[in-house]
């Protein structure tokens, strides 16, 4: 039987799921794949920091380089840009294929890393960069290719989500609700790319370029995050009928004369009776338009260590399969015919009306 050997970089609340389920689940692995999918190392920085889950210590090794060198699937789950950016491409250039669940990378350098993937012959998966457990990446590059998405709505940072519910169901204050994201594992390092928007605004850009075919990047979102909302506006929404979600939008959109596809961040006024009102807690969900399929949506919990973990498992079983079967690796890269609309005919709308009540 094959072994294919897997190297883990970064060991956080995702990352030592993801290497517990390695080592737990090597059996179920094994027999769904076809291979031995060795773990043959974890780089971290700190080989003694405390792990959420109870792992053989001999794992661990501060040199990722190295560890890269000799796999044939590398988990990329330290997140931002350096060294997770290097590193991959280390990976790639030794033949090895990269699942991630790297954001703000992404966002940031997707079109370059996909185009360095496919010249290899290796496959890059990303399915955990958006939305945690929820298979939404897969559907929308696959199951919805045959069709014309018109619209995608996501409330895709489950920080952003906890602390406006808790302000709008128990009238929590912006603090307190934000500290009991982090305690949760919710919230990123710096909670700034969370409660600002960049985190959602990343995952926008990753969504838009998956529906509409083409690149999107973060400086084509107009982002605005929720460290403004008061309990007032909670409130005022409430009385209205409505409920203030923070939104990852991306739709067709004619503005002057001038055609495209605008993506934007910002807190949205939702009519209390819309599916993505009733999303509560961290969890997240991504509501599709499309001209054939009509309307969908997906649903679930959107982070946190094992959720998120599933969603890196999923890749790695799909990229171990394909490793046994053989055969071409490629990426499926955005093909690039749509137009991103300039943000400054982007039209920012506060409230999605009850026009998609
Ligand atoms: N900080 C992110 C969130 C983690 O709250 O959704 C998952 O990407």
């Amino acid at each position: 039987m094959k072994t294919l050997k897997v190297a883990l970089l970064g060991c956080g609340n995702v990352g030592s799921q993801v290497a517990r389920i390695l080592l737990d689940d090597a059996a179920d692995l094994t027999a769904r794949t076809g291979a031995r999918l060795q773990l043959t190392g974890i780089a971290v920085r700190n080989p003694d920091a405390p792990r959420d889950a109870d792992l053989p210590r001999d794992l661990f090794t501060t040199d990722a380089e190295k560890l890269v060198e000799s796999a044939d699937v590398v988990i990329e789950l330290m997140g931002g840009i350096e060294p997770a950016r290097s590193l991959i491409l280390h990976a790639i250039g030794h033949g090895a294929s990269v699942v991630t669940g790297n954001k703000a990378l992404l966002a940031a350098d997707g079109a370059s890393l996909y185009g360095k993937a496919d010249a290899a012959g290796v496959r890059l998966a990303y399915e955990a960069a958006v939305a945690g457990a929820i298979p939404i990446l897969g559907p929308i590059r696959h199951s919805l290719s045959g069709d014309r998405i018109t619209r995608v709505l996501g409330i895709v940072n489950g920080t952003t989500n906890y602390i406006l519910d808790q302000m709008d169901t128990t009238g929590a204050q912006f603090a307190d609700a934000l500290a009991e994201a982090q305690r949760l594992g919710y919230a990123e390092a710096d909670p700034t790319a969370d409660v600002e928007g960049h985190d959602a605004a990343a995952k926008g850009a990753i969504l838009a370029s998956l529906a509409f075919h083409t690149t999107f990047e973060m400086e084509n979102v107009s982002c605005e995050g929720i460290s403004a909302i008061t309990a007032q506006d909670i409130a005022a929404a409430k009385d209205a009928g409505f409920v203030i979600k923070l939104l990852a939008i991306a739709e067709k959109f004619e503005s002057e004369g001038a055609e495209g596809v605008s993506v934007r961040v910002h807190p949205t006024l939702l009519p209390r009776t819309h599916p993505l009102a009733a999303v509560h807690g961290a969890f997240n969900a991504v509501f599709v338009e499309a001209e054939n399929a009509g309307e969908l949506m997906f649903y679930g919990q959107g982070a946190g260590g094992t959720p998120t973990a599933s969603a890196v498992m999923g890749d790695v079983v799909t990229v171990a399969r394909r490793l046994v079967l053989g055969g071409h690796m490629g990426v499926e890269a955005a093909s690039g015919h749509v137009p991103a609309l300039p943000l400054e005919k982007v039209t920012t709308s506060y409230s999605i009306g009850l026009d998609v009540a």
